[in-house]
């Protein structure tokens, strides 16, 4: 038998965020959570730990553009040019270190899959996948183009969701004249190779 899902820990994490970040981020981080939770079942990946990275994934989403980049120099977690000019990508890199410090998360993999959540990068772990994927598909998710492919996908290969996810990304941030971070280009290319085989 496993842990239960909604176990203290996660009661408590839940209602710190509540009062961290809006109440569209909340129902969007609780969509995530269950959504991870499926995936997690299908896959034979932990159920808690995944519906805990999906409750805590935007958990820095509160914070201001200083405070995100402060946060991140305390750690002495690196700030890429892009995330230099667009300060609000840093909300994963402080997410992770919020959760390990404000919600007293001491599992690495939670804080990785909270890490990795917006750009994805190669060679993911099974939960960093799950995480980046329930992210984009969670129920309140809507006007993405392939969004209902995209969601029956996750639930077959998440590898070929992950390079959908990535094409999908690329794709919009090019119509939309915005800067493509490497590691979202790097991930599309890895996840598309192994999906094309
Ligand atoms: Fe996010
Ligand atoms: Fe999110």
């Amino acid at each position: 038998m496993g842990t239960i899902v909604i176990d203290e820990k996660y009661e408590a994490c839940r209602k710190i965020l509540k009062e961290e970040i809006s109440q569209k981020r909340y129902l969007h981080s609780i969509g995530v959570s269950n959504t991870a939770a499926c995936l997690a079942m299908r896959y034979d990946a932990d159920v808690s730990k995944a519906a805990l990275a999906g409750l805590l994934h935007d958990c820095a989403k509160g914070l201001n553009k200083e405070e995100l980049v402060v946060i991140t120099q305390e750690n002495d977690l690196e700030i890429s040019p892009i995330e230099r000019s667009n300060p609000e990508l840093l909300h994963s890199k402080a997410g992770a270190i919020l959760a390990k410090q404000k919600y007293k998360i001491d599992d690495d993999g939670i804080c990785s899959a909270i890490y990795w959540h917006t750009t994805g990068k190669p060679d993911m772990t099974l939960l960093e996948m799950i995480i980046f994927a329930a992210d984009y598909i969670e129920p309140n998710r809507c006007n993405i183009p392939n969004l209902d492919r995209i969601r029956k996908t996750a639930f077959v290969d998440l590898k070929k969701t992950t390079a959908m996810i990535c094409a999908n990304s690329i794709e919009y941030l090019k119509r939309s004249s915005k800067e493509i971070d490497r590691i979202t280009i790097d991930t599309y290319d890895y996840y598309n190779k192994l999906s094309v085989k």
